[in-house]
């Protein structure tokens, strides 16, 4: 039976025995870093070609079983999301845009050979865990909780096929800045000699192995004093695509945007189209297009590119302060002010925190005020 309209009720629940205390719980929530501290419990989803998906529940947070034939730890047949729930003035709490993040999933699921989660059950898994985990929120500025929706071939199988037997689960994490040391812009490192992703690959896919990819380049950057690596298209290494986590944005002396156009190697950022949907609210204008390296130094140089910003699910948005490789620095005059990449991200995190009202239904209720 494929359990394509599930209703809530149908998951289980297994509360954890264990739950963290008031007191370290606040602690944590106080001074959460990102990625390093998980709620109580999170959610399992079971599939297999026979059954289709089954068994949804609520179970504590803790380690997985699985067989070291499991097929995603030698062929890394695994994909993942990340969106955010917030927390507004009145106790509710919101998920952002988290149909997008669904329907990624399902894009990345099908290039993966992974079979598609329906819509209806990433929703419901994300409003059963923030609603079991609402302790997990806190009112403290600009923190979240980070959800973390992710799908893994767990059959023992050592041959090479998509997998007959697949696991989903949700784990939540309590998130601040994604950056370490509260920084306010960020130097990046421009790779000359690795890329990210083909042409007919998989880098719009939000797959396991694409960040794998990009770990020593990441390495090679923190090595040259940068926090994150800028790609370039893989066939003419002249164009830029996107930061591996996070998406890229030009900003022009006449306040217009540009930012890569949308293709097989680049990741549909949710932010990166939100970003572009509010700076058109805005009348400003947002070109997607192809734009090359040479373009934005010689942009920079004469001054018509005033400010270069990265976006992200995690990062929210940093303006860029120096681009770097191993032929030049180039570094942003406007770094520091970044006018218009931080009015963005205020009017950006202003709808996310339910500060201002959007007429557009972005935001997904996950709890009412009194939970
Ligand atoms: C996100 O912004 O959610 C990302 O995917 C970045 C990274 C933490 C993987």
């Amino acid at each position: 039976m494929t359990l394509t309209h599930l209703p809530s009720s149908e998951f289980s629940i297994e509360t954890s025995t264990r739950p963290s205390s008031d007191g370290d719980r606040e602690k944590i929530l106080f001074k959460p870093g990102f990625g390093k501290y998980f709620t109580d419990h999170m959610v399992a989803i079971d599939w297999t070609l026979d059954k289709g998906w089954n068994a949804p529940r609520i179970i504590p947070y803790g380690p997985l079983m699985l067989d070291p034939a499991s097929l995603v730890l030698h062929y890394a047949q695994a994909i993942f999301e990340g969106l955010k729930a917030y927390q507004h003035a009145d106790g509710s709490i919101w998920a952002f845009r988290p149909e997008l993040n669904a329907a990624r999933f399902a894009k990345s699921a099908e290039r993966l050979g992974l079979p598609e989660l329906p819509k209806e059950l990433f929703l419901q898994s994300i409003q059963q865990l923030v609603g079991i985990d609402a302790k997990w929120l806190s009112q403290i500025p600009e923190t979240s909780l980070y959800l973390r929706p992710f799908m893994i071939a767990d059959e023992s199988f050592l041959g090479v096929r998509g997998a007959e037997k697949v696991a989903f689960y949700v784990i939540a994490s309590p998130a601040g800045p994604y950056f370490e040391n509260g920084v306010s812009s960020i130097p990046i490192w421009v790779s000359a000699h690795h890329t990210r992703a083909a042409k007919g690959g998989t880098g719009y896919a939000k797959c396991a192995g694409n960040y794998a990819g990009s770990l020593a380049p990441l390495q090679e950057a923190r090595k040259n004093g940068c926090a994150q690596v800028l790609f370039l298209d893989a066939q003419h290494g002249q164009f830029l695509e996107e930061l591996g986590g996070m998406n890229i944005f030009i900003v022009y002396k006449d306040g217009s945007l540009a930012t890569p156009a949308l293709s097989d190697s680049i990741l549909a950022g949710v932010t990166r189209q939100s970003i572009i949907e509010i700076a058109k609210a805005d009348g400003r204008r947002v070109d997607e297009r192809q734009i090359s390296l040479e373009e934005v130094r010689t942009g920079l140089a004469n001054g018509d590119v005033t400010e270069l910003f990265a976006c992200g699910t995690a990062a929210v948005l940093f303006p860029i302060s120096i681009l770097k490789s191993h032929s030049f620095i180039d570094s942003i005059p406007n770094a520091e002010a970044a006018k218009v990449s931080l009015s963005l991200r205020q009017k950006l995190t202003d709808i996310q925190y339910g500060r201002v009202k959007m007429s557009s239904n972005w935001l997904h209720k996950l709890t009412s005020a009194h939970h």
